[in-house]
């Protein structure tokens, strides 16, 4: 650790702040991190005295290139030093109101400060003083919270939570990244402070439920958040998923779980938070879907165009963005069953094209998703969709080379129709233009040029369209 802290960056903090005789620290995620081996970048200094000065000086002796970032009303600074990110802060109390995340703040001693951290692992310190240098300071035993795996708060965890209610979010975040355990007295503070969450903005707990969605085992979280109650506040949805219900001994599986399961298998193949997201809301119109039919069982009829329609209004109160992020999770929401279709059926070169078409440059991510969906116990069943899909993945590999489907355009356009027969922009253009890509995606033409205006002619002619005088292949 005392290695570590050699970095030139630690030991021109400890000079200023000896010069200005003020007693310096390096706190929180920075100490966590670098004893969990994982050093970052960002570094929260804490200094008894002002952080804004210290971050001045340190600022004008790193050189005229650097400037340190001022926020008055926080009593805050930040400078960047390479790829460090460096803040400071002087050492506070803070107290908090009902309605509000926002502290009464004052300043206070090195304790005061550990003391207002959410958990004890982010509550340590290393001192950055010439004669204690590297010296750890560790009032609410966080070191062995660190080896035992345990996320604890310093103070009772009930003030914690409720001074600062994102904090329950964070807890599950680092439990789930961390692969920790939240301690038991923490955990049933969370499930009575969990209305607490509502005073949080939506953004900030979105944030956190991405971080916790981009853990290795992602389901681990959403575990935590179903029993603590957070999650019936935070995405009802997905915990309308829970459950299942039985019918003349008929079953149906809890989705909620199979949607976790096809979630982790998702994590363990792609970072793609988006691919995750489509993960999480592939099933999530299930529970609307669900009727019982005598003979057959349970159906979830159409829940992929159902739940592909829900995902822009999740996407809006969970203040995701209202881009193509999100109109990816709702194509792939919506195609999710189609490759398994393929693989249950004779697979037909029309409708891997079609897929294909469909799917753009997303193709392989629906086929991990769509794999990753195959949660059967049955090792049989598992075994003959593994290796049907297989046959799939090779089809869609040849269509592809042959045809170049990805991105693709029919070959003749609508200006090439309106010239060829003379007309204005018009339905008419529509329909031959509809009518040559179905030709082409059915395999009736091959995919080029010559083939699509032949087959042009002929449809305008159905339509009772003659070509334009001196009308002549257009290319
Ligand atoms: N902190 C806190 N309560 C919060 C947020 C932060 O007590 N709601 C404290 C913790 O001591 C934390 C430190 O402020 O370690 C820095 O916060 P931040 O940079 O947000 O988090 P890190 O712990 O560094 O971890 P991460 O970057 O993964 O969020």
């Amino acid at each position: 650790m005392k290695q570590y802290l050699k970095h030139p960056v630690f030991q021109l903090i400890s000079e200023t702040a000896e010069e200005m005789q003020k007693p310096v620290y390096v706190i929180g995620g920075f100490v966590r991190d670098l004893l969990l081996n994982q050093p970052s970048k960002d570094i929260d200094i804490v200094v008894l005295g002002s952080g804004i000065e210290l971050a001045k000086k340190v600022a004008e002796k790193i050189g005229k290139h650097t400037k340190a970032k001022y926020f008055k009303n926080f009593g805050t600074a930040m400078l960047r030093y390479k790829d460090w990110q460096i803040e400071f802060v002087g050492a506070r109390k803070e107290s908090y109101r009902k309605d509000s995340r926002k502290p009464i703040v004052e300043d206070g001693t090195l304790e005061d400060d550990q003391k207002r951290r959410d958990f004890t692992i982010n509550a340590l310190a290393i001192n950055l003083q010439k004669e204690k240098y590297g010296e750890l300071i560790d009032p609410f035993n966080g070191i062995d919270d660190l080896k035992n795996k345990i996320i604890r708060t310093p103070l009772n965890p009930d003030i914690t939570f409720s001074d600062d209610p994102l904090r329950m979010m964070r807890a599950i975040r680092f439990a789930t990244r961390l692969n920790f355990f939240i301690d038991t007295d923490c955990f049933k503070a969370i499930k009575r402070n969990k209305e607490r969450i509502k005073i949080v903005s939506k953004e900030r707990i979105t944030e956190e439920l991405n971080g916790i969605i981009l853990a290795p085992e992602p389901s681990r979280g959403f575990k935590i958040l179903l029993e603590t109650g957070l999650l019936e506040i935070i995405f009802p949805q997905m915990v309308d998923l829970q459950g299942t219900e039985f019918i003349d001994g008929k079953g149906h599986k809890d989705n909620f779980y199979h949607t976790l399961e096809v979630l982790d298998n998702v994590a363990g193949k792609s970072d793609n938070l988006w691919l995750r997201w489509a993960a999480i809301l592939h099933d999530i119109a299930k529970p609307q879907t669900k009727i019982f039919v005598p003979d057959i069982g349970w159906t979830f009829h159409a829940h992929e165009f159902k739940g592909a329609k829900m995902v822009p209004e999740i996407f809006r109160k969970m203040k995701l963005p209202l881009n193509e992020k999100m109109r990816y999770v709702k194509k792939l929401v919506l195609l999710h069953l189609r490759p398994i279709t393929l693989v249950e059926n004779i697979v037909t070169d029309s409708a891997v094209r079609r897929l294909l078409f469909e799917a753009g440059d997303d193709i392989d991510d629906l086929m991990m998703l769509c794999k990753a969906d195959i949660t059967s116990k049955n090792q049989q069943k598992i075994k003959r969709y593994l290796k049907n899909f297989k046959l799939v993945r090779e089809k869609l590999k040849d269509i592809e080379e042959k045809d170049k489907l990805r991105n693709w355009q029919p070959p003749v356009s609508g200006d090439v129709i309106m010239k060829t027969f003379n007309l204005k922009p018009c339905h008419k253009v529509g329909i031959i233009k509809n009518a040559i890509r179905e030709a082409i995606l059915d395999g009736e033409i091959n995919n080029n040029y010559e083939d699509a205006y032949a087959f042009m002619i002929k449809e305008g002619e159905k339509l009772g369209l003659k070509m334009a005088e001196g009308s002549k292949d257009l290319r």
